[in-house]
């Protein structure tokens, strides 16, 4: 059992293969907070001390009793005006227009398997490999009640909370903010790791002393964004890549959220991981829930790789899924940075011969193939085939390409409309506008509002209507702004940043069910909308729109901390690069997008044909390390942003193979040599270098490293494949 109650002191204990996470029912029923961290032994409510503090108040339960305050006790759930002046998880504006919610504990249910929440993407698990607690709070003065969850999957040292806010009482109550997880910790110094980015430069790390006051982080912009990932670490001063302790924090959520941490007055810390209260005053009449998305928590004590690797494996295999979540990926070239707008079916029947030259597995045809849409002002909405464009109908140029032996794929972006299509002329009030406001564009276009059911309905019909026009493998689900006119014209206010996510939700569901077999590729604008929600649709998703290689190492690093690599959507691109108009080589753009799903975003056609041999050449060794890759395991040898090359390695699962990829970011005169520590192997094991037969132990490869060859030219890269012998050479 991964959940233990004691009835006798009300202590719950949820346990993992290593960690540990402990909280009571006190006296007062209050539920705090006790212990996340380490595996232990015995009930940890000895932490728990009790002094009077100065202008911390002291709740009427506990009588005359000025040692028992909220200000100071860890809480699991704390809510608003109880006497905690630090961030509340939960802050309600009661019917009575009254601020205050003092929860307190009612029951719990332990069960098998894990809980799923309506509408929402979440962690999934069979009943073997999950159990789940549910601890019923209520404000008994309000009857408003929250629903606490807890999954426990033990094997993978993953415990995930999420939260069911519900209105028993009379009249409307109003959630003015709401987070899933609250993590308190009564002493320590942390950092906080978090992920900052802009379009094109996505999910930088930022680490960042926890001090005094509110650190606060998140999206206002509708989608989880490009400026903040909904995904942080909380780790200890002293902790690196290896060592140390560490928590995850990922958020299962793809709109507006926030992320606050801060030491309060006695150094204590507390995370708050959930919804954004900005744009947001959810109304819930008597008898409605709100349910609060899930945040994943994981812990380690072995650094940040290990920290890693959890979540790797978690999101990996309990939030990805679909026919793709363990095949390999189609290798796909993308028409975007090959022809942009500028295509007809002739354009894309050619790339395709050319991918099948090559051994690329399909063809994408990006953005412009609909309605009226030959640059980015206009028909959006209207998800009628251009036929006049293509030279044919969709289903004839499908098969052309299918013809040669390719896949075809399609870009579209239903969450969008263009002024300048018949669908805005047709139904104005579908877009998201506020009443007498000239309205926000972003890409000169505006929003749909798909917290309405008939306008989902409406693209729904529409985007399947093309869908059924061939035998199309794959979408690319674009969404290329970002919310500001966060007013429905027929959805209740205040409801309508959460409701448009779970409305996008919805479509995604019906779309997979209805094309089980249909590869989704997220993006928005690149990775505006990178998140563990999306992941539950699209198991890919693009993970930048910048595809130089260089920034792109950067871009990974970032994402690989709390991502695993079979969701970074990545594409060797053409020199100059289109975004920062830099050139590397081939072979350094091929290995740092074997750092992900892998493709090309490129016209095939402008190679030269040595440049197509070598390219041949990659899409081969991509497939043969394709495995490796994906189901491997991912560790960071380096950090970019500081050292003077980009290093990453992927290790089987029994360690028997390993793949080393190094990308030189400096290059001097006389230059100083290079060692790149290996992680992951087996210590006692002889590895065979594949390429030069050399044979080294994996303890030396990891202790003392390999050097890295002294060249000259510019982001050299090198690849070298590890193979376990039986003895030296
Ligand atoms: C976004 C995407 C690109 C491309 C364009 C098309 O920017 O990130 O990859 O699909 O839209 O308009």
């Amino acid at each position: 059992m991964a959940i233990h109650y004691q009835e006798k002191n009300h202590i719950f204990t949820l346990e993992t293969e290593h960690t540990a996470y402990q909280m009571k029912v006190d006296d007062f029923g209050f539920l705090l907070h006790l212990y996340y961290g380490t595996k232990i032994s015995g009930n940890m409510d000895y932490l728990l001390t009790y002094y009077d503090r100065g202008f911390s108040g002291n709740p009427s339960d506990a009588g005359g009793d000025r040692t028992y305050s909220m200000d100071v006790q860890p809480q699991e759930y704390p809510g608003i005006g109880t006497g905690d002046y630090r961030s509340s998880a939960l802050v309600i504006r009661n019917a009575d227009e009254s601020d205050c919610c003092d929860l307190r504990y009612v029951s719990h249910s332990i069960r098998k398997g894990k809980y799923g929440l309506e509408g929402l993407p979440a962690v999934y698990a069979t009943e073997e490999e999950a159990q789940s607690l549910e601890i019923l709070l209520e404000d008994s003065v309000s009857k408003v009640q929250v629903r606490l969850f807890y999954g426990v999957l033990e094997k993978e040292d993953i415990i995930t909370r999420s939260a069911k806010v519900s209105n028993q009482g009379k009249g409307c109550v109003t959630v003015e903010k709401a987070a899933s997880a609250c993590l308190d910790f009564v002493a320590g110094d942390y950092d906080l790791l978090s992920f900052w980015g802009r379009h094109t430069m996505e999910r930088n790390l930022q680490r960042r002393e926890i001090g005094y006051g509110n650190h606060v982080i998140g999206s206002r912009r509708g989608t989880s964004s490009h400026q903040y990932n909904p995904a942080v670490i909380l780790a200890g001063k002293d902790t690196t890549e290896e060592h140390g302790n560490c928590y995850g924090m990922v958020f299962v959520y793809s709109g507006n959220f926030m992320c606050e941490a801060e030491k309060d007055q006695f150094g204590q810390t507390r995370v708050l991981m959930g919804l954004q209260s900005d744009l947001f005053h959810y109304p819930l009449e008597q008898g409605e829930t709100l349910i609060i998305p899930e945040t994943i928590l994981g812990f380690s004590d072995r650094g940040l790789g290990e920290l890693s690797l959890l979540f790797h494996r978690c999101i990996g295999k309990h939030i990805c899924r679909g026919k793709y979540q363990y095949e390999p990926r189609p290798v796909l070239v993308n028409s975007w940075e090959a022809a942009y707008f500028d295509f007809t079916g002739e354009t894309i029947c050619r790339l395709a011969e050319h991918a099948a030259q090559l051994g690329i597995d399909m063809v994408v045809m990006d953005d412009g193939w609909f309605g009226k849409r030959e640059d980015d002002n206009s028909g959006l909405g209207d998800w009628q085939v251009n036929e006049e464009k293509l030279g044919c109908t969709l289903g004839e140029l499908i098969k052309k390409v299918n013809g040669v032996g390719v896949k075809f794929g399609i870009w579209i972006e239903p969450e969008m409309v263009s002024e300048d299509s018949n669908l805005y002329r047709e139904h104005p009030d579908w877009a998201l506008q506020i009443p007498g406001r000239k309205p926000v564009r972003g890409r000169n276009q505006l929003v749909l509002d798909f917290s309405r059911k008939e306008v989902r309905n409406h693209i729904f019909d529409a985007i399947c209507g093309v869908l059924d026009q061939g035998n199309i493998e794959y979408v690319k689900w674009d969404m290329n702004r970002s919310i500001s006119e966060v007013y429905s014209t027929e959805n209740r206010q205040g409801k309508v940043t959460y409701d448009y996510v779970l409305g996008v939700y919805d479509f995604l569901e019906k779309l997979i069910q209805r094309y089980p077999d249909m590869l989704i590729e997220g993006c928005s604008g690149g990775g505006g909308r990178f998140d563990a929600g999306m992941m539950y649709y699209t198991p890919q998703i693009w993970c930048s729109d910048n595809t130089d290689a260089v920034d792109r190492l950067r871009i990974q690093y970032g994402t690989s901390f709390l991502y695993p690599v079979s969701v970074v959507g990545s594409h060797v691109s053409a020199v100059p690069n289109h975004q920062t108009g830099r050139s590397v080589s081939l072979h350094t753009r091929g290995v740092v997008a074997m750092a992900g799903t892998f493709g090309y975003e490129l016209d095939l056609g402008e190679l030269t044909e040595e440049e197509k041999e070598e390219l041949k050449a990659q899409v081969k060794k991509y497939k043969e390390y394709a495995k490796l890759i994906r189901n491997g395991r991912y560790y960071r040898l380096s950090d970019p942003f500081r050292d003077a090359y980009g290093a990453w390695q992927f290790v089987s699962e029994n360690g028997d193979k390993a793949l080393l990829n190094v990308v030189m970011l400096e290059v001097h005169g006389n230059m100083a040599v290079n060692y790149v520590k290996l992680k992951g192997l087996k210590r006692d094991a002889v590895y065979e270098e594949t390429a030069t037969g050399k044979t080294y132990y994996g303890s030396a490869l990891m202790e003392a490293g390999l050097p890295m060859p002294v060249r000259q030219g510019e982001y050299l890269a090198y690849q070298m494949e590890f193979v376990e012998r039986e003895n030296m050479s």
